[in-house]
């Protein structure tokens, strides 16, 4: 039986567009139906599981606004698109901001934009599938999920297979200050050992590694996809959020380390679990600002974990959130499972030892007071893990004064 693609129904008062849009996507293996007025959309979708609607923004009856901001109410599941010219902007920002069509796609539009905005809404569509009904609308009630910036795409280019071309590495990474600044730091950081001064991006990235810096970058690159400009949020704090980051990172580090001294790549590996396990608290902050703000709140008041509170107020809460997105922007594996995990490692399906240093790690972190955005609430270490890891009063003071080394000068 011939596989049928994801359903896309498109919405246009004028004939000929859609015979424009049906000649277009001809090739294309997505099974796509095309009506001409509102009314006949609603009935299609009454009848028929559709993935993706896209509407221009005049229809027939009621405009595309109007339609998408009833198919959200009705369906909040499916992904929805409004094609639009420039004539209507003013009405355009005003129904971004409510969420209603999630992307807008410009008239005229370009023959290839206008297959990769589609591709990419049903790859989040068929993403959001495998959450919760609860989960989806709420991924459904912001615009679409935004794509990582060039600059990480260029620095990754460098790498093929095993190779790594580090000359062209070192010119791409030059090129952002951020992400320059972030390596130089690391990499004259106790943790990573350095008697020497590194003062060149070249000798950077020989020194960190190039699976740390491609890490590193990765995580600078997610900053600058949602976390530019944040709004403000009672009780949450980016710097805060960012040392304990970079708390986490050292910590979940020095852990495995004590289990695999001489594995350098599971080192690698607990460092950016711990460096990148709370980006699901960026995307809460920065997609859903009003309802964190909430759930920090009923967290402070109650006294009880974050992710309780959020659970209660949005259905889901930042580890799974932050783990999707992973997953949209297609992280490895170990990456999706640390940011997914981080409360509950034993649940994890692989990467076990990497995940309980990058959880024990968050903890610590805590302890040592590097940041509590929102996490009040004191949480124990469970023996089994003291014991994993060797945790005496010995070593949590060796640990609390290597971080210091590290986090401390990092963020002076
Ligand atoms: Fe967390
Ligand atoms: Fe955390």
């Amino acid at each position: 039986m011939k596989q049928v693609g994801p359903k896309i129904l498109f919405i246009d008062k004028e004939q000929s567009t859609l015979e424009l849009l049906r000649q277009l996507l001809r090739d294309e293996e997505w099974d796509c139906q095309f009506v001409t007025s509102a009314s006949e959309a609603m009935a299609l979708l009454e009848n028929q599981p559709i993935d993706l609607i896209v509407s221009d923004a005049q229809t027939s009856e009621m405009n595309g606004f109007q339609l998408l901001a009833k198919v959200y109410k009705q369906y909040p599941s499916v992904v929805r698109l409004v094609i639009s010219g420039y004539s209507q902007q003013d009405n355009i920002i005003k129904t971004l901001a409510e969420g209603y069509p999630q992307q807008i796609i410009p008239k005229p539009w370009v023959d290839q934009e206008f297959k990769e905005i589609i591709r990419s809404a049903l790859r989040q569509s068929s993403l959001q599938k495998k959450q919760s009904p609860e989960f989806q609308a709420l991924i459904n009630s912001t615009s679409l999920l935004p794509a990582l910036p060039e600059s990480y795409s260029n620095i990754r280019s460098c790498i093929v297979g095993d190779e790594v071309n580090i000359e062209k590495m070192a010119d791409f990474i030059s090129q952002d200050i951020a992400i320059s600044g972030a390596l130089l730091h690391w990499a004259n950081s106790a943790l990573f050992g350095q008697r020497f001064l590194v003062d060149t991006i070249k000798k950077a990235i020989i020194v960190l590694g190039t699976d740390i810096v491609e890490n590193l970058i990765l995580s600078e690159a997610v900053i600058q996809a949602i976390a530019q400009t944040l709004p403000n949020i009672e009780g949450f704090d980016f710097n805060k959020l960012k040392t304990h980051s970079m708390a986490t990172a050292v910590l979940s580090r020095l852990l495995i380390k004590s289990i695999f001294p001489t594995d350098s790549n599971q080192q690698d590996r607990a460092f950016v679990a711990g460096l990148l396990h709370d980006l699901g608290k960026l995307a809460t902050a920065s997609f859903f600002p009003a309802q964190f703000e909430k759930a920090i709140t009923l967290a402070n008041t109650r006294k009880c974990p974050l992710q309780e509170a959020e659970i209660e107020v949005y259905g889901t809460q930042h580890a799974e959130l932050g783990g999707f997105l992973a997953e949209w922007w297609a992280f490895p594996p170990f990456i999706v499972n640390a940011i997914l995990w981080h409360h509950q490692p034993q649940t994890t399906p692989m990467d076990k030892d990497v995940i309980a240093a990058a959880h024990v790690a968050n903890l610590l972190s805590y302890q040592f007071n590097y940041g509590s955005n929102g996490e009040t609430y004191p949480r124990r270490i469970a023996d089994g893990y003291r014991e994993k890891f060797y945790l005496t009063e010995e070593e949590n003071e060796f640990l609390r004064s290597e971080t210091e080394k590290t986090v401390g000068a990092l963020t002076s």
